[in-house]
């Protein structure tokens, strides 16, 4: 449990920066067309890595703003971490947007925390623990079909090059569904998942530290998650398909006939 309290204290420390710029000039650059970086950004990330290099000197971080640091694979442990998860909707003021810390070890994830400041809700889990919300466990819906199930998804910042296929995945989703949502922080939608406020939530091209705490939280809670194929979720893949593990196979079936 020491990571995981560990990971809670970082994610609270860094959610109180971002709630500190909500309300303040968030000096927002762009990395990309449509790709925003702010200042809160970077002051929440270099606060968990500072804090990170204090108590775990040897461990190695991977953290989206600043990449790679430390001893790459560090046998002691890597830090994977997304500063702001919903950087469009902290720029904009919509409040849908989080921190995201996870601890890796012996290729797996230990444990992780993914802490929304707006409505102060703090999901935690530690592998073969069980998945929490502000100290409750949680588990995921048992809504059976598709038919009858709220989905999630979002659009990577690369899509306009597969727009094709993320419209036909879109959808294909939308048609066999009770309804799609778009949230803009993938960490949230895997929380949500893992909480039963939807049901399943699929995307393409995330990265690392979008996915690596929401993942072991929703396998914690009972979710299942895996590629677009069925295979095994990595973190370090370009697909992630996550459900209450009732609505799966449906999914998958989706999937398969629009790729
Ligand atoms: C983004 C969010 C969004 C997802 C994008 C991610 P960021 O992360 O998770 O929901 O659709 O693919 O890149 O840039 O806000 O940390
Ligand atoms: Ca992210
Ligand atoms: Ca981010």
């Amino acid at each position: 449990m020491e990571y995981l309290n560990f990971a809670i204290e970082l994610a609270r420390a860094a959610g109180d920066v971002l709630g500190h710029y909500m309300s303040r000039d968030k000096r927002v650059e762009s990395k990309g067309f449509a790709n925003l970086v702010t200042a809160a950004d970077k002051d929440s990330e270099a606060l968990i890595i500072r804090r990170i290099r204090e108590r775990y000197p040897n461990h190695a971080i991977l953290a989206e703003e600043s990449g790679a640091s430390g001893s790459p694979n560090s046998a002691e442990g890597k830090w994977i971490i997304d500063p702001l998860d919903g950087t469009t909707n902290f720029a904009h003021q919509y409040p849908f947007f989080c921190v995201s810390i996870a601890f890796e070890r012996e290729g797996r994830i230990q444990c992780g925390a993914v802490y929304d400041p707006w409505r102060d809700e703090m999901f935690s889990s530690s592998h073969g623990f069980g998945a929490f919300l502000n100290g409750q466990r949680i588990g995921v819906s048992e809504v059976e079909t598709l038919a009858s199930s709220l989905i999630m998804t979002g659009f990577p910042y690369g899509f306009r090059d597969k727009i094709k296929t993320v419209v036909a995945q879109f959808e294909g989703f939308l048609l066999q569904s009770q309804a799609v949502r778009r949230g803009g922080s993938a960490a949230l939608d895997l929380c949500y998942t893992a909480l039963g406020r939807v049901d399943g939530f699929w995307e393409l091209d995330l990265h690392p530290w979008d996915t690596a705490a929401g993942a072991v939280i929703l396998e914690e809670a009972g979710g299942r998650v895996t590629d677009f194929s069925g295979h095994p979720f990595s973190i370090y893949g370009h697909e992630i398909l996550a459900s209450n593990g009732r609505i799966h196979d449906e999914m998958l079936q989706v999937l398969a006939r629009v790729s």
